[in-house]
């Protein structure tokens, strides 16, 4: 054994991956997906951080709606097994449980960006003095586009209005004091912060309770998108205390492509009356809804956000998933998480070449399930080819490739198949 595999627990053999899965007391999860398959088998699929894999129930639950409709047609409104008036309520109490919140603060609903547009009409309100948005430099550029639009739809500039948190010379990743010294120094033109809980690129997680506190004793609004952070980290959204979140429901929480997104607004907002918001039919007081009256009373908490009556469909498929998650259980999904990523850094490490480095954090509260690996040369077509044989994570201009073992349905064996294939990939 060397001094690395002492240190660290693992082993470089395929026994012990082997070996660790047999041990794995969640494994059994595995069997509930389906996964893409090459002509010689499954695939080693690490791109639940893109787009997570379909649950086997996820047919049956959206076949239920659909014979429903079949059955009832409008009166399935009222009358289907689930009526799909209140259907995303069934969604309410796992999704609460899912990012530390209470039923009240959570709803799904949209899209993440329409989320997190209409979360900025609330909660991005500029004045003269204080009218400036924090967010990290190479955000999801969704997020970049959202923020500028804001910006420029209050009639600013974004060269003035925008302030971009940057990793030091050399570095990839940001560092906890920098982002609390630019609060700190800036606080007072701040209006709002709005970052990622995990960084898309590098998959870096960032100190959300450090940052609410930080931004709030300077009297800021904060928010963040957690994207890459819901499903794949236990989070305390209530506790820590930001204003809203928002996140996207078909990465690591399989809701299927385009699937219904979450979004949390704070106890403390439940009943924010007098804060502007885009209102809708389906915000409106649930009692009165159907009155057709023509002036808006917007519901308690989070429901008092939504525009439009959900997609039943796409809300059945994100239920399948919320039931295999609610019984796998963050903690130990977590717990699996921070030993199989462990593994696929130790095992890469036993392959060191001039040609790729990790850039995510070491530390594991400053990362997730996800590793980005920086490719010197020829990576796009590294991972492509790697494609091609069935190995998947996926490829980020301009130089990285991100791939994560995701706790609930991969094992020791997938990450070992990558980094076996990875490794001879790039010689
Ligand atoms: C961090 C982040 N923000 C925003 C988005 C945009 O999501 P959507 O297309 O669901 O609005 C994504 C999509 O991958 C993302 O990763």
């Amino acid at each position: 054994m060397t001094n690395f595999e002492v240190q660290s627990g693992f082993q470089s053999g395929e026994d012990f991956a082997i070996a660790m899965d047999e041990r794995d007391p969640l494994r059994e999860f595995r069997q509930r997906f389906l996964f893409p398959r090459t002509a010689d088998g499954d695939c080693v699929y690490l791109c639940g951080h893109s787009l997570g894999l379909q649950p086997k129930t996820a047919a049956a639950y959206v076949e239920e709606e659909l014979k429903d409709w079949a059955q009832l047609g409008v009166e399935g409104h009222f009358r289907a097994k689930n009526p799909w008036m209140p259907y995303h309520r069934l969604l309410t109490e796992k999704t609460a449980e899912l990012v530390g919140a209470k039923p009240l603060e959570v709803v799904v609903m949209n899209s993440l960006t329409v989320n997190l547009h209409l979360m900025m009409v609330s909660f991005y309100r500029p004045t003269k003095g204080r009218h400036k948005i924090v967010v990290e430099r190479g955000a999801f550029p969704s997020d970049q586009y959202a923020v500028q639009s804001q910006i420029r739809f209050h009639g600013l500039d974004p060269a003035t209005s925008l302030i971009e948190l940057t990793p030091r010379p050399g570095e990839f990743c940001l560092s906890d004091d920098d982002i609390d010294t630019v609060i700190e120094r800036e606080g007072d033109q701040i209006a709002l912060i709005v970052l990622g809980g995990v960084n898309y690129a590098t998959g870096q997680v960032f100190d959300m309770a450090r940052i609410t506190r930080s931004g709030h004793a300077r009297g800021c609004v904060v928010g963040f998108d957690l994207a890459h952070g819901a499903g794949n980290l236990p989070l305390k959204l209530h506790e820590w205390g930001p204003d809203f979140a928002v996140w996207c429901s078909y990465k690591y929480l399989n809701g299927g492509p385009g699937c219904a997104a979450g979004c949390f607004v704070h106890e403390r907002h439940a009943h924010g009356w007098d804060l502007p918001r885009f209102a809708g039919w389906w915000g409106h007081d649930e009692q009165s809804r159907f009155e057709m009256g023509p002036n808006f009373r917007a519901m308690s908490g989070a429901d008092g956000w939504q525009l439009s009556n959900p997609s039943i469909v796409s809300l059945a498929v994100l239920r399948a998933s919320m039931d295999v998650f609610h019984e796998a259980g963050m903690e130990r999904l977590r717990a699996k998480s921070v030993s199989l990523t462990g593994y696929l850094e130790f095992l890469l490490s036993q392959k060191a070449s001039s040609n790729f480095a990790v850039i995510t954090p070491h530390e594991e509260e400053r990362r997730g399930a996800q590793l980005s690996i920086r490719v010197l040369r020829n990576g796009r077509a590294l991972c492509e080819r790697l494609a091609e044989e069935g190995i998947l994570g996926d490829w980020r201009e301009p130089d990285t490739f991100r791939v994560a073992p995701v706790p609930l349905y991969n094992s020791y064996h997938d990450v070992f198949r990558f980094v076996q294939r990875f490794a001879a990939a790039i010689g």
